[in-house]
């Protein structure tokens, strides 16, 4: 599969919550609160690219589709843009940008500071995520950075769980969901560390940049 093919199809796809909500805006046809209806269902497709991003390496490792870690860029990119559009909506339509209200709101619902410390994370993970940031970083401090992703996870699923009084089914399943997917990457480093041991496969890439720094 070349990726560069299903790039532009998949970047128009991810475009059709926010088109489905615009239309809706602009139908009046979101409900009785419009605005509570757009905020909430922003958020859940913000969560919804976030774990689709968290599957696409368990996906790629346990099959052939290499061309999959082509697209995690993107869809990280699209849980950031529908992140910051639930909290554009937030505060500008439903707040009207009155910030005493906000904190008196922030104040009574304290599942919000779950959603803004996930939000604080994911933006540099968005500003780095381009290779002029990953060169500058340099591979492993940028990995460790994006790392932080797990911790954005953990707290988008809390600011989601414990906002819910009664409908608990699907908040649940997305922390299910993110169970499995942290617990995947747990067991995977695990597996991969005995594997080099087993094989001394770690020491192997040592060995090269010696000989090569000696024929130098
Ligand atoms: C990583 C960032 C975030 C994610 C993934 C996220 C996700 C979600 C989800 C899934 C919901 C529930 C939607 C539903 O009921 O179906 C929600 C609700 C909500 N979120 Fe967030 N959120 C994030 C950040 C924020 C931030 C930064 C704010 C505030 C500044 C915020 C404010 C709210 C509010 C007020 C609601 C409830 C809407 C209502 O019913 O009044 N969220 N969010």
């Amino acid at each position: 599969m070349n990726p560069a093919q299903i790039k532009a199809p998949l970047f128009l796809v991810c475009l059709l919550p926010l088109a489905y909500y615009l239309r809706g805006a602009w139908t009046d046809t979101l409900g009785e609160d419009p605005i509570d209806a757009l905020t909430r269902g922003l958020g859940g497709w913000a969560l919804a690219f976030l774990l689709l991003t968290l599957t696409l390496t368990p996906l790629r490792k346990h099959t052939a589709w290499a061309w999959l870690a082509r697209l995690r860029r993107m869809i990280g990119l699209y849980a950031f843009f529908y992140a910051s559009a639930h909290m554009a909506s937030y505060l500008g339509l439903d707040q009207q940008f009155d910030w005493l209200a906000i904190i008196a709101d922030v104040v009574k619902r304290p599942f919000m500071v779950a959603g803004m410390l996930g939000f604080a994370l994911l933006l540099p993970l968005a500003i780095t995520s381009n290779d002029l940031a990953l060169r500058k970083l340099g591979g492993r401090r940028w990995q460790k950075l994006h790392r932080s992703v797990y911790l954005v996870g953990l707290l988008a699923v809390l600011h989601y769980s414990w906002m819910v009084k009664a409908e608990v089914a699907k908040p649940v399943a997305c922390a299910l969901l993110l169970a499995i997917l942290l617990g995947w990457r747990l067991w995977w480093r695990v597996r991969e560390g005995r594997r080099i041991i087993a094989t001394g496969a770690a020491r192997k890439p040592a060995r090269r940049v010696i000989l090569l720094t000696v024929r130098k």
